[in-house]
């Protein structure tokens, strides 16, 4: 485990990686299991989006994860499994017995027809089966989609025509709270679109009633009861070429349509665990407690890859905050002994907001590394954090990144470099980044705020989107040519610390959630009766951005049957819940430029509550519809 202790060993890993990339990266990679080695470190060229790390090398992930721990830490735990309901009891699963479940569940998928290259579509709640169903994939070479839960059966569709799939993993349903979220009734759904599945494997959960169709249905138990009787307790690690596919995540840009962002098998492995053991201060005896769902990058990042390919033990925590009350995380700490919590600001926020009185009977000692991710964290949430979790003596990371990134791009080192409130602070050892003004012209000047790129390919880069390279290439490296394009806004300071200031693209970020305003205005406008709509984000002081739409409806329609709430039926209904409208404004037109051009600015004004700042609306084509709406703002 390569690790940066000191600020001064911070400095000199930073000029390495930027002098002498090979010998740096050579470096890390050599702590891995290979197959067979690279031929060369790395190549890239960014005006085709192109970047190849660890080229002609052989490896499988799972190797790394799992195999390598076994004889000197096949006893220690590798998963602790907390439920959502504290009165049920949890799991926890040795690095032994994960290898076991994990090659079982290959044999699972091999016996079901899956081979190497393959499209596996996992949607399942935050149960252990999950990230060993990640693992099993990886392990014969199939390629994983994580699809997240509070996503729609009509996304589920659109996720598994791009990728293909031909196997969903399952379960029949999900707790979440005090709901049940039933899986396998929208993946049902979703099968009524797409039907080139060959087989959907279900886990048992929530024992809710599910249809099972004969030939395609199966249950995940009963393929493991017949493997037990053949006595299969191996699979072979299919050999992986560095730049295979591990997974496809989507994720929402300015387009209409979710990008399917690939990720490779080597390059992000070892960012992964790179970023995992660094930005942390991962020690071997560290209980890390992730609070993400794996159906997002964080959680596949931070719950399963990088922490497994540490030999650490990793929390997966199927329950909520929230529930049953505002001090369920601090039982999670307290019971398990937490050393690393990484959450998001959002939860922050809400724990907050519920007062000091839920973890004031709980034993939070064992906490040593705070961490935050998915959105700006605010001071009042930083400090929040510090005084009454951390209690002053825990470092907070926060740490930024994206899905595209793989891992963690921009972050001070857990109590090695300097934390700065509402900072990200400074990359990574290899990570260059740049701010550009409009014009694509560099930034120099100190306490002034760009457009961030990056200006050299990294090991957990984005690969491609997949069976689309053109977009990919559109989307991240065309903005100015050279650079990768983060979509967020920076302010930099004369230390050279980043403060990201949020997307400066039509993408919002809902309590840490990835939304475009493109894919949900297509919602609302397939909703009868509407013709035309404008999405604009306003702050929320839980959410950090909520999601305010601006709707043209037909004279006729909404009358009480017929309200803005059927509008966000039918968001939750094409998009899902999580992209569900906090604010619906009808209106009878949206601010244009003679030209046609709505004028999103202004809309964004009203619904920030800046209405002195609208400025110039004279180009309007009617200025007068600015008025109507500020009249009837929501
Ligand atoms: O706007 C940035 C914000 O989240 C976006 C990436 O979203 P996603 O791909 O869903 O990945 C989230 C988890 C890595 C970024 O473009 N973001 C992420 N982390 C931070 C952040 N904004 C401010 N500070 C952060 N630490």
């Amino acid at each position: 485990m390569i690790q940066i202790k000191t600020i001064e060993e911070y400095h000199l890993a930073y000029q390495k990686s930027k002098n002498n990339p090979n010998e740096f990266w050579e470096e890390i990679a050599s702590e891995f299991v290979w197959k067979s080695k690279w031929t060369q470190v790395m190549e890239y060229d960014f005006l085709k989006g192109h970047s190849v790390w660890f080229k002609d090398a052989q490896l499988n992930i799972t190797e790394n994860c799992i195999d390598r721990h076994l004889a000197h830490n096949g006893t220690k735990i590798a998963i602790v499994w907390e439920p959502n309901n504290p009165s049920e009891s949890g799991i926890s699963l040795t690095y032994n017995e994960l290898s076991l479940k994990v090659n079982q569940a290959a044999a699972i998928l091999k016996k079901n027809g899956v081979k190497k290259g393959d499209r596996v579509c996992l949607y399942m709640g935050m149960i252990p089966e999950l990230s060993i169903a990640m693992l099993a994939c990886a392990r014969i070479g199939a390629i994983h989609s994580v699809i997240f839960g509070g996503f729609s059966a009509q996304s589920i569709a659109d996720r598994l025509i791009d990728a293909q799939a031909s196997v969903i993993i399952t379960c029949d349903g999900a707790f979440r709270g005090d709901k049940v979220i039933p899986l396998k009734s929208v993946v049902d759904d979703a099968l009524n679109t797409y039907q080139l599945i060959d087989k959907v494997i279900v886990v048992a959960r929530t024992h809710t009633p599910v249809s099972m169709i004969k030939g395609r249905d199966i249950w995940w138990k009963d393929e493991l009861q017949e493997l037990e009787k053949e006595g299969i307790l191996f699979v072979e690690p299919e050999p992986m070429d560095a730049e295979d596919p591990l997974f496809i995540l989507y994720t929402s840009g300015s387009t209409g349509k979710p990008k399917g962002v690939v990720h490779s098998s080597a390059g992000y492995m070892v960012w992964a665990h790179y970023t995992f053991v660094n930005v942390f201060q991962y020690e071997s005896q560290y209980k890390h407690f992730c609070t993400a769902d794996i159906g997002w990058i964080t959680g596949h990042s931070y719950i399963v890859y990088g922490p497994l390919s540490a030999g650490a033990t990793t929390v997966i925590f199927e329950g909520v905050p929230t529930w049953p009350d505002a001090g369920r995380l601090w039982d999670v700490v307290d019971k398990y002994q937490i050393d690393i919590l990484y959450t998001a600001p959002t939860a922050i926020r809400t724990l907050m907001g519920a007062g000091l009185s839920f973890f004031s009977d709980k034993n939070l000692n064992s906490l040593k590394i705070l961490g935050s991710v998915g959105e700006p964290i605010n001071e009042e949430a930083w400090h929040w954090l510090d005084t009454h979790i951390g209690k002053g003596r825990c470092p907070i990371v926060d740490t930024w990144w994206q899905t595209e990134t793989g891992g963690i791009l921009i972050s001070n080192l857990a109590g090695v470099t300097p934390s700065k409130p509402s900072f990200a602070t400074i990359p990574l050892p290899g990570i260059f980044p740049i701010l550009l003004d409009e014009n694509g012209h560099e930034i120099t000047e100190a306490n002034i705020t760009g457009h961030l790129y990056i200006k050299q390919s990294w090991p957990g880069i984005i690969r491609t989107t997949y069976n689309n390279h053109h977009r990919c290439v559109e989307a991240y490296f065309s903005t100015h040519k050279g650079y990768y394009f983060t979509g967020d806004g920076s302010f930099r300071d004369e230390n050279g610390n980043y403060r990201i200031t949020g997307r400066v693209d039509d993408v919002l970020n809902v309590s840490g959630h990835r939304i475009g305003t493109a894919e949900l205005e297509n919602a609302i406008n397939s909703h009868a009766g509407v013709i035309e709509s404008a999405v604009v984000a306003f702050p929320h002081a839980i959410k950090g951005q909520g999601i305010y739409a601006f709707v043209v409806v037909e004279d006729s329609q909404f009358t009480q049957e017929h309200s803005p709430l059927d509008i966000v039926a039918t968001v939750s209904r094409l998009i899902g819940p999580i992209a569900k409208p906090d604010k619906i404004q009808i209106v009878k037109a949206l601010p244009k430029t003679r030209s046609g051009k709505i004028m999103r600015r202004i809309l964004r004004k009203i619904a920030e509550g800046e209405l002195d700042s609208i400025g110039d609306t004279s180009t309007l084509l009617d200025p007068k519809v600015v008025e109507e709406i500020i009249q009837n703002v929501v």
